[in-house]
């Protein structure tokens, strides 16, 4: 006979359930280093952004990064360690197609179709996805990259080659990461974004072109990808997250929190999933937000086989009466343009505040708008507050990490359990510390401390936090 702590123990272990991705995220220009002149690589936006003194602080760029480019094998041993089961990185353009298109670049493909082998062989199923910001050069000096139509040949040159030479050794894809990103909130991820914006004038439609391109180049790959019966799943990651009114009786403020979710889920995944641009963004945007004609709405519908979401923060909102979506560069941000003010406990500052029963509301929100049978959270993650000047040991005791993954853990199980939304994984950001684009080094997403002087990595706390849960099981609790 058992004694009911012995029988309690004998209880499977809550979360994670059975067959559920557990992965950690990384991407090309954030890891690699190698800059732009290895083995034929290419030079794009981000490596001339970043190369810019004064752009980054501490004139940080991703030249060397994690140096992953030379350490690629024993990084995947490390991902072993970290104990996923799925690993999700980004393949960078311009060391395919150096210039964007023209001759393939044998020497950066087989990069690939190394690190590709060595996770397989470490048991490790990767995540493979084709635009992670890093728009070569080529194409940007040419015609202004996202803004301009011709960006959606080349991407499906580019998708063509990569899935000729790697689709047979990934079968879970992505097209890009965050269009909202690199169109709306960094305005063309901070390298196009910066130029541009440095114009004397800010074309306000520039974000809303840059998006129409990005939707159909993403739809148009993933044609490809179907047409070419390769055996994989692929879709688009995207990132979202909840507000809240700032004055819970004000039914304006409620209005402006709808809205700005209506902006920022619905932007990207309202084409994608139910059929064109949400009605309101049509009805206040009128002619400056660009339309599909019927066979572009049959392209870009069901162009995901799953709903990917980056969810981290959550935000409060109240009506601008000031705002006019229409000639400011507030239109493309609907933070801006509902006075978004963040929630929560502070992490690193900024925008990256611990809400995790708004993670939880976020997956609900996704649910109701778009009905995805199947959703994964592709990243979640924080940022410890002044880490990049902590010293070693208080930086590798990142308690506060930990908590952050058990409450955001809980509310996904939650999700699960509770609300039963099809959830099957969650990958974490990120496997090991990196570039963290405009914050250079200075802040640090990672489970894994990388030293960048040499290039030495340990895991933190919340890396064997982290493993135990994935490992182990864990009923999240303690
Ligand atoms: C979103 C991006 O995809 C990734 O590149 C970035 O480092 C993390 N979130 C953290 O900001």
């Amino acid at each position: 006979m058992l004694s009911s702590s012995a029988a309690f123990n004998l209880k499977p272990p809550a979360f994670p359930p059975k067959d559920f991705v557990f992965g950690c995220a990384t991407s090309a220009y954030q890891i690699e280093g190698s800059a732009w002149n290895e083995d034929g690589k290419g030079k794009s936006i981000w490596d001339t952004y970043a190369q810019t003194p004064g752009n980054i602080g501490h004139n940080d760029t991703g030249d060397v990064a994690c140096d992953h480019y030379h350490r690629y094998k024993s990084d995947v041993q490390l991902f072993k360690n970290l104990g996923v089961n799925h690993y999700s990185f980004t393949i960078s353009w311009t060391r395919i197609l150096p210039n964007g298109r023209g001759p393939v670049n044998k020497k950066g493909l087989q990069f690939y179709k190394n690190l590709l082998g060595e996770l397989h062989a470490a048991g490790i199923t990767p995540i493979c996805t084709l635009y992670h910001w890093d728009l070569p050069q080529a194409l940007f000096d040419e015609y202004q990259g996202w803004v301009d139509r011709k960006v959606v040949d080349d991407f499906k040159h580019y998708a063509t080659v990569v899935f000729e030479e790697l689709g047979g050794m990934c079968s879970f894809w992505s097209t890009m990461n965050e269009p909202g990103t690199f169109c709306v909130r960094k305005r063309f991820g901070e390298g196009e974004g910066s130029r541009l914006k440095s114009k004397s004038t800010w074309d306000p439609s520039a974000p809303l072109k840059c998006l129409h391109n990005a939707l159909l180049a993403h739809a148009s790959a993933v044609k490809i990808y179907r047409d070419g019966n390769y055996p994989g799943r692929i879709g688009v990651i995207t990132d979202g997250q909840v507000y809240y009114p700032l004055d819970p009786t004000s039914a304006a403020d409620a209005d402006a929190a709808q809205r700005a979710m209506t902006y920022y889920f619905g932007w990207v995944n309202h084409p994608i999933w139910n059929g064109d641009y949400p009605p309101r963004m049509r009805k206040e945007l009128g002619s400056l937000l660009p339309t599909f004609t019927a066979e572009e709405i049959a392209l870009v519908k069901g162009s995901s086989d799953y709903y990917a979401f980056d969810g981290y923060t959550s935000g409060f909102a109240t009506l601008d009466p000031t705002c006019n979506p229409k000639n400011s560069s507030s239109v493309s941000t609907p933070t801006n343009y509902n006075n978004g003010i963040l929630i929560g406990s502070p992490t690193q500052g900024g925008w990256n505040f611990q809400v995790p029963d708004g993670f939880r509301a976020a997956l609900n929100y996704i649910h109701e708008q778009f009905s995805p049978p199947v959703m994964y959270i592709t990243e979640n993650g924080m940022a410890v507050l002044n880490e990049a000047v902590l010293p070693i040991d208080r930086v590798l005791d990142d308690a506060n990490r930990v908590d952050w993954y058990r409450t955001y853990l809980q509310q996904l199980r939650a999700a699960i359990e509770v609300d039963k939304l099809p959830i099957k994984g969650f990958v974490y950001w990120s496997c090991m510390d990196n570039f963290e684009w405009a914050d250079g080094y200075s802040s640090k997403f990672g489970v894994t401390h990388v030293n960048f002087a040499t290039q030495q990595r340990t895991p933190k706390k919340s890396a064997t936090f982290l493993k135990d849960v994935i490992t182990k099981g864990h009923n999240l609790d303690h």
